[in-house]
């Protein structure tokens, strides 16, 4: 065994120091690469920031854990684009912050559910899923009808968003609360469903 082999791996702390140095050389190489790629960091054609009422409705499909049994991501896979689309790319979830990519998929891939039915499905649906699948066993979110948006906290979350990249106006973040006052936040989620995906939707 040569000497230097012998020295590192009799000991640890020197193995340890080495590996993490192999590591992190291996990270920077797969990763940085990422953080400056165009495909990765910029929105692809038609994809906007999230409106006030979309964010709203985005924030309460994460509290409500719709993410538990949906993912937002159509992997390269004939048997996916069949069934839901054009795959998903890195340039449509941009804006997303967390994102909602997910794995878990008790229910169907909702990256590109927008505008593939009406808003009434959406609510009779979300009121009571049996109405509408009757083999469904997806739970009834009917407190969302009930709930009122709250509309002060708005531009405190396009700030934040802002603060992170996201390219908010000044008017947009100004007029947030107009722009989700009075709505329920089942229109603020139909709204956000009815959005997904659209960039891509017709492509194939
Ligand atoms: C316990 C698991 C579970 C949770 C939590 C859940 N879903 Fe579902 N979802 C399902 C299942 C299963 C289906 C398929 C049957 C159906 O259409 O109801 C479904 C279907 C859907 C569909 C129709 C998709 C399509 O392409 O046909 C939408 C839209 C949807 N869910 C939205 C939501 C939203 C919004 C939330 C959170 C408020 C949510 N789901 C929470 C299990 C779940």
């Amino acid at each position: 065994m040569n000497q230097l082999q012998k020295r590192v791996e009799e000991n640890v702390a020197f193995l340890i120091i080495l590996t993490l140095i192999t590591l992190s050389i291996a990270m920077l190489v797969e990763i940085l690469p990422l953080m400056f790629s165009n495909s990765t960091t910029k929105p692809i054609d038609g994809v906007k920031p999230y409106s006030a009422l979309a964010l709203a409705g985005r924030d309460v499909y994460i509290r409500e854990g719709c993410y538990n049994c949906h993912s937002q991501m159509i992997r390269p896979f004939r048997a996916e684009t069949e069934r839901y689309g054009h795959y998903s790319v890195a340039g449509e979830s941009v804006y997303d912050r967390p994102f909602q990519w997910g794995s878990k998929r008790t229910g169907p891939d909702l990256a590109r559910v927008g505008a593939r039915y009406s808003d009434e499905w959406h609510r009779a649906h979300l009121m009571n899923p049996r109405d509408v699948v009757p083999e469904s066993n997806m739970p009834a979110f009917p407190w969302l009808a009930a709930n009122k948006v709250d509309a002060a906290i708005m531009p405190a979350k396009l700030k934040a968003l802002k603060t992170l990249g996201t390219p908010y106006t000044d008017a947009e973040i100004a007029d947030s609360v107009k722009a989700v006052e009075g709505k329920t936040e089942m229109e603020a989620v139909i709204f956000y469903l009815q959005g997904l995906g659209l960039a891509l939707k017709n492509k194939r």
